[in-house]
């Protein structure tokens, strides 16, 4: 890992996956759709760029991957990290607007596979690299509140399986990190207590060190046991989740 490329590092997980790979001497480049704080994040971290990219417009992906190619060509490592978590409610007279129906899988999953998509010949060339895909637990099992969340991390966690299997003869490593719930501004907006959150430093702490063994499929705290749950208790980990919800 030399050159590394984030998106949605301007807050939480991304913006700290930034910070402790700059501190390891990385090169980092940061992406996002707030300025500012893009610029904000550089000045603190000597060395590192930034490049606006909201992950859920097309266009902006294409660009910014032409300018990748183009002025970083050593760019080997690619984090999608960006997302978004809305809770819908398809129970009422009222349902999700067509924005609400998309934002989600756009942002979580569609923007992921097109940026991929867009790098990945540059990825090809590099003698080592990887693709690292930040999906969650709630890809194992949902919660039914943020059902198009949950539907878009299941669909990443689903590409990541045959993006890996796909690339299993070339340079590119593909790598799937669960997160629990954690302490981030994911959940802003949702008036949601979350007692059981993992501190975000807590997180980084298991998250770098599981990164760096190397594993494909990197399952944080309490993922691991829901896993097996998911595996061995489907009905009664999914009533458990959601009756607690
Ligand atoms: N926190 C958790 O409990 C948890 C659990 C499992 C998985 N995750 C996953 O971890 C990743 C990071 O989330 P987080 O917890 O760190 O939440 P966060 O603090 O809200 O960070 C999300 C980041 O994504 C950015 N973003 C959102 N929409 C974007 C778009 N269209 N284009 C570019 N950037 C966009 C946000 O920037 P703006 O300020 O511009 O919105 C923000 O920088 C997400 O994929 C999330 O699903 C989190």
């Amino acid at each position: 890992m030399k050159k590394i490329f984030i998106t949605g590092a301007t807050s939480g997980i991304g913006e700290e996956l930034a910070r402790r790979f700059h501190s390891e001497g990385k090169k980092v480049i940061i992406s996002g759709r707030n300025e500012e704080r893009l610029g904000e994040i550089c000045s603190e971290c000597p060395g590192m760029s930034y490049v606006l990219l909201d992950v859920s417009n097309h266009r902006e992906i294409e660009s910014v991957s032409r300018f990748l190619m183009a002025d970083h060509g050593d760019l080997d490592t690619l984090i999608n990290n960006a997302g978004i978590q809305k809770k819908l409610s398809f129970e009422g007279a009222i349902l999700p607007s067509s924005e609400q129906l998309t934002a989600e899988i756009q942002t979580n999953f569609l923007g992921c596979v097109q940026l991929i998509s867009a790098l990945l010949p540059l990825l090809k060339r590099q003698n080592k690299a990887q693709i690292i895909n930040i999906s969650s637990g709630l890809a194992l099992v949902p919660l039914a509140s943020a059902p198009l969340y949950c539907a878009s991390k299941a669909a990443l966690h689903s590409f990541t399986m045959s993006l890996r299997h796909q690339l299993r003869n070339t340079s590119v490593q593909v790598t799937e990190l669960l997160p629990p719930l954690v302490q981030t501004n994911l959940h802003r907006g949702q008036n949601t207590p979350l007692p059981h959150a993992m501190p975000l430093d807590q997180f980084m702490d298991s998250a770098m060190n599981e990164l760096k063994k190397g594993d494909e499929e990197i399952l944080i705290g309490p993922v691991k046991s829901l896993k097996r749950a998911a595996r061995f208790l489907p009905k009664r980990i999914f009533m458990l989740m959601n009756s607690r919800a």
